[in-house]
């Protein structure tokens, strides 16, 4: 399965990201996790990346998409993809639909995490994150607002998407996440095609 997680910063991608790929066996997609990767290797993506980072701007869609680009090549990626945290932008949810049609491999569902700001904001401060001080927290979210929430309607329109409710215990907001996947997993035709 291709699935696409789409939620506020604090709303528990990384978290549930873990479980979900763990239980359907497909790899992690997370292009902030790319993107500390690189900073820390100092690649040139890395080192574009950071002021973005650091003030809590989305980075530039073709540095995203170069990253995502090479990782989508690996033979992995063959069995699906969790993407989390993309894409962000009108421009990579196109990008990365070309992309996926062109392998004749189209996303299955996109699941918003859906969570107050005021709970995310609370998340986020009990962590030790680079980017997780307050006025670069509080970018984050306006980024969120501005840039990416207005991929829900773009989904919407294509019927793949599916919103659950983030609140509650990493355990419970997983039964939900479990409960939409599997509802879609059931309508999707077997793997290698339908046997006459
Ligand atoms: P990214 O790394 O994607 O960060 P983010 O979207 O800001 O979100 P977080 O990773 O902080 O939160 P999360 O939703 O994963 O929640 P988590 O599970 O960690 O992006 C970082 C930056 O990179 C961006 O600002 C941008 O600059 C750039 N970037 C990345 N992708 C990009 C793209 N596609 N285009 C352009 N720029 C891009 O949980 C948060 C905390 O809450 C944790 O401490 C966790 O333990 C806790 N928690 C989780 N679930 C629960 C729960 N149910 N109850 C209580 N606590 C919980
Ligand atoms: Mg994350």
């Amino acid at each position: 399965m291709r699935i696409v997680f789409i939620g506020p910063p604090g709303s528990g991608k990384g978290t549930q990201s873990e479980r979900l790929v763990r239980y359907l066996g497909i790899p992690h997609l997370s292009t902030g996790e790319m993107l500390r990767q690189a900073q820390l290797e100092q690649s040139s993506a890395g080192v574009l990346a950071q002021g973005y980072m650091s003030g809590g701007q989305l980075v530039p869609d073709p540095i995203i998409l170069t990253l995502v680009g090479e990782r989508l090549e690996q033979p992995d990626c063959a069995s699906g993809a969790l993407f989390d945290g993309f894409p962000r932008t009108l421009g990579q949810a196109e990008a990365l639909h070309d992309s996926l049609f062109s392998r004749g491999t189209p996303l299955d569902l996109v699941i918003e995490l859906a969570l107050d700001d005021e709970v995310c904001l609370q998340r986020m401060s009990q962590r030790e994150r680079q980017d997780d001080r307050p006025e670069v927290m509080a970018q984050r979210l306006r980024s969120y607002w501005r840039q990416t929430r207005p991929l829900l309607d773009y989904y919407r329109r294509q019927g793949v998407l599916e919103s659950i409710d983030a609140s509650g215990t990493p355990d419970q907001v997983f039964e939900r996440i479990k409960a939409v996947v599997d509802g879609r997993r059931g309508t999707l035709p077997p793997v290698g095609g339908v046997s006459s």
